[in-house]
């Protein structure tokens, strides 16, 4: 494979996992990082081990002789913009999730990605995650029959102990509950079932607890979903407010079987007494170092070399956050709200 010169945008928490990974990858090699703060490039080489050049004018960022790949790792609202501006410069892009905080804004975002005819990887790492893969798997064979129900939960605290607390209480930067985190339990159905969704109906609540007063918006929503397949529905709360440990919960049912992350039960294998244990590695930790960047990325090189599209693509991301908005949009008017109002 190639090795593919990458530039980041934002150098905070995200961003130090994802050029940790990048240093540890031969397929990659970071040039250069974008930044409003004045950065030393010989402290970066000391942390990360790279040599970057550092940039304080987005212009000038692109410019960077051979750059191939932006990785942008600024809070929600700054996606868009950088998104738009890299793909008409030419760039491939890994875009961290959410997208943005607005439909028209990811929409000019695909429309500008699929002008330039860019390649693109969303952070939603969690489609490459092997239990992920072996339950797709598992689906796709028909081990479990006909799908009727699925459940995908997204648990974990976003309080003060997190860096992103700052900015991320602000309604017009961390957007909602399932745009800032919550992302990543509705993207993880809709790849598992791979099925349209018709219509949602949203509630959003808080935790009362006043070590999360400061957030503007509602930080725990549940969302059901009724899919285009008739009889199959879909249930998705995103509970970043909680004290507990860290939960992702991915738990499929179909008409011969379940699937509730790594324990499997069919009817159409003989002899299963009990649920069975996939030997897979779980989604168990809201800590970035323990995010499966490395897969994420090995995925997009080898699309980059081979022409494929990432199973992780903007276009993918952007089916996932017409559900969101729509989710979202009900749980204000109280009304369900079906996914055509998003096209
Ligand atoms: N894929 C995942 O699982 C995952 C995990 C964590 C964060 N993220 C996403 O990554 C992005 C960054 O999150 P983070 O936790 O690294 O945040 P962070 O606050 O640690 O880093 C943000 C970086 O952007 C820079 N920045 C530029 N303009 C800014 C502004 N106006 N306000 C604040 N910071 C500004 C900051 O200087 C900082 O370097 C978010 O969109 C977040 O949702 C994704």
């Amino acid at each position: 494979m190639k090795s593919y010169k990458v530039g980041i945008v934002g150098l905070g928490w995200v961003a130090g996992a994802h050029l940790r990974t990048f240093a540890a990858l031969p397929y990659y090699e970071p040039v250069a990082v974008m930044s409003r703060r004045k950065l030393d490039p010989e402290e970066i080489r000391r942390e990360y081990g790279v040599n970057v050049t550092v940039y304080n004018d987005y212009d000038r960022f692109l410019a960077h002789k051979g750059l191939e790949i932006v990785d942008i790792c600024t809070p929600h609202p700054f996606h868009p913009d950088a998104t738009v501006k890299a793909a008409n410069a030419g760039k491939h892009l890994i875009v961290e999730k959410p997208l943005s905080l607005t439909f028209e804004d990811s929409k000019r975002m695909l429309e500008a990605v699929k002008k330039n005819k860019v390649k693109t990887s969303v952070g939603f790492w969690i489609r490459l995650m092997s239990v992920t893969k072996a339950m797709k798997s598992i689906i796709d064979k028909g081990l479990i029959g006909d799908i009727y129900y699925a459940e995908c939960d997204y648990f974990h605290g976003i309080g003060p102990w997190y860096g992103q607390f700052e900015w991320n209480i602000k309604k017009d930067m961390g957007g909602s509950s399932l745009l800032t985190a919550g992302c990543h339990s509705l993207d993880i159905m809709l790849y598992l079932l791979s099925e349209p969704v018709e219509e949602v109906f949203s509630y959003s609540t808080k935790n009362p607890n006043p070590v999360y007063a400061p957030y503007e918006y509602d930080t725990t929503s549940i969302t059901l979903l009724k899919f285009v397949k008739k009889g199959l529905l879909g249930k998705v709360a995103s509970v970043t407010d909680c004290m507990q440990p860290y939960v992702f919960n991915m738990n499929v049912i179909g008409s011969d079987g379940s699937i509730d992350n790594e324990r499997f039960y069919s009817k159409k294998i003989d002899g299963l007494l009990d649920w069975s244990t996939l030997d897979v590695m779980r989604v168990d930790s809201g800590d970035v170092a323990r995010h499966s960047y490395n897969e994420q990325f090995l995925h997009f090189a080898e699309c980059l070399d081979t022409g494929k599209e990432a199973i992780n693509s903007l276009e993918a991301a952007y089916e996932t956050h017409r559900v969101i908005f729509a989710a979202d949009r009900s749980a204000e008017t109280g009304k369900p709200v079906r996914i055509s109002e998003f096209s």
